[in-house]
């Protein structure tokens, strides 16, 4: 077991020996349908294309597994703290019906394909759970009564009038039975060793930079100069890359912290997660005794001491747990809509041969399942009913759009009111080994990071993706851009989009 003061710096889920990485597409091929992005969505809506009878191809640009979906909980539920509420509010009942008959056709869409994969070897068992959202005190209760109440309205067997036994303090609970946790990670490597076992192709470590689009069909751009011609193209990219659509300005990109820890006893058999903030999602791990701890949200860019976001994490799971270790911590990305309902369909202004999947608000892994069913049925010609609330082209509903607009207030101050000549900037030299700032070298001012052997690394702050200027985060040691969430190594390699390109390295002697 690692040292308690010492967790590992990655996901929970990420083996320590990753297996060897699947080799790049190089130079020009054709396909019928290309599915960008190796996470829940690209996986699934692969296997689901290529049983429906298409030529798959999928493209990742590092590993399958590897970015949002491997770094989140394994939650896999149709209970998302307020969304049934939201949905009646900002659209109507409906909406809510239909939010939740694709959530929880996503939890049995998961369930049935993890049980699919068992024989041949996937590391993902799916394992059924209760999913319970709590109200920590009696300010709360209210909201929780009026969400259980609506999701129970959506067709949800939600129960509130029972309070689970949990270790902290609960003064109301909603409680849904039968969902799901699985290892994401896990099960994305898995649905991609089903694909290729099922004729599809899969490339790793293959990023698209650019789609063309025309009356004949498209043509996928990789950064390595090899192109994929082919009729439709599914991008899967957490946000979508290609700036059709506008999706960077309707959500804003959010990180989460999560944590592993041993405990001296075996953890909840329950998923929880607490209403408002700061939010404390648990859920056993892979073994009774690990527990995970998720919550710590904030914008993207927007907190330079994200260090103390683990040690609030800790803090709180070492008050009501007997923690014997602190094992793993990590963080991920999502993108939160402007009105609750993630946007998945046709890519807005794209034609009708680009698709997308984007905004879950961290519960992307039902929601992903039921996006590639829509997804699927699209490609294919059929029209899906959920798409009615779900809709990628739809224009958002107008309480929503206030929201939307505040939001893309920050990005903008940064866009437009950020001069990197108001920035106050350290001097290079003043940076100790692991720390990073915008500082002043050589009389410009550079994204720069001294590394623990004292070699400076420096980079232009400026974002590739629309010129925001960069921050740094120190938990993850990395270029966190404040406007749409791309994240660049220290060498300015993109992590993250939508931005494809790197970061301008720059000299950095001293
Ligand atoms: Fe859009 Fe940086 S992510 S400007």
């Amino acid at each position: 077991m690692p040292d308690a003061e010492q967790p590992i710096r990655r996901s929970v889920w990420r083996p320590a020996a990753p297996r060897p990485a699947r080799p790049g597409l190089a130079g020009k091929r054709e396909t019928d349908v290309v599915v960008i992005g190796g996470g829940i969505v690209g996986t699934t809506t692969a296997v689901l294309l290529r049983r429906a009878g298409h030529e798959v191809t999928l493209l990742e640009a590092t590993t399958v597994g590897s970015g949002t979906t491997g770094g989140s909980t394994g939650k896999v539920t149709a209970l998302h703290e307020q969304v049934y509420a939201k949905l009646e509010e900002k659209f109507d009942a409906s909406a809510a019906r239909l939010y939740a008959q694709a959530n929880q056709a996503g939890v049995e869409q998961v369930a049935a394909l993890a049980n699919e994969m068992k024989p041949a070897g996937a590391r993902c068992r799916f394992e059924r759970r209760m999913a319970c959202t709590y109200a920590g005190d009696e300010d709360r209760v209210d909201e929780l009564r009026q969400e259980a109440a609506a999701a129970r309205r959506a067709g949800l067997p939600v129960d509130d009038a029972s309070t689970p036994d949990l270790p902290f303090p609960v003064a109301a609970a909603a409680s849904l039975p039968d969902q799901g946790q699985l290892d994401p990670f896990a099960y994305c490597e898995g649905l991609a060793d089903l694909l290729e076992r099922e004729g599809g192709r899969v490339y790793e470590n293959s990023r698209v930079v650019d789609v063309e689009t025309s009356d004949d069909g498209c043509v996928c751009h990789l950064a390595n100069d090899a192109a994929l011609t082919c009729r439709h193209v599914v991008v899967a990219t957490l946000l979508p890359f290609l700036d059709r659509g506008g999706y960077f300005a309707r959500t804003y990109p959010s990180r989460s912290y999560g944590i592993a820890v041993t405990l001296k006893k075996p953890a909840p058999a329950a998923m929880t997660i607490n209403l408002g903030s700061p939010t404390r999602s648990t859920r056993a791990g892979a073994r009774p005794d690990q527990l995970i701890v998720v919550g710590e949200h904030h914008k993207t860019g927007q907190d330079p001491h994200t260090e103390r976001r683990y040690a609030a994490l800790e803090a709180w799971t070492r008050e009501w747990f007997p923690v014997r270790s602190v094992d793993f911590r990590w963080s991920a990305q999502d993108f939160m809509p402007a009105d609750s309902a993630p946007y998945i369909g046709h890519l807005a202004l794209g034609g009708d041969r680009l698709y997308t999947a984007t905004g879950f608000s961290k519960w992307g892994l039902a929601a992903g399942a039921a996006a590639a069913v829509m997804l699927t049925d699209l490609v294919g010609g059929r029209r899906n009913p959920w798409l009615e609330l779900f809709d990628a082209t739809r224009t958002d509903v107008l309480p929503s759009a206030k929201k939307a607009l505040t939001e893309n207030l920050d990005v903008a101050k940064r866009f437009v009111g950020d001069r990197l000549s108001a920035i106050a900037a350290p001097n290079a030299s003043d940076l100790k080994p692991g720390e990073g700032a915008i500082a002043e070298l050589d009389g410009d001012k550079l994204a720069v990071y001294r590394d623990d052997a004292g070699a400076l690394h420096a980079c232009s702050p400026v974002c590739t993706h629309l010129g925001c200027y960069v921050q740094w985060n120190p938990a993850e040691t990395t270029w966190d851009c404040p406007c749409h969430g791309s994240r660049f190594t220290t060498d300015g390699e993109v992590v993250q989009g939508p931005a494809v390109k790197p970061l301008e390295r720059k000299a950095a002697s001293r």
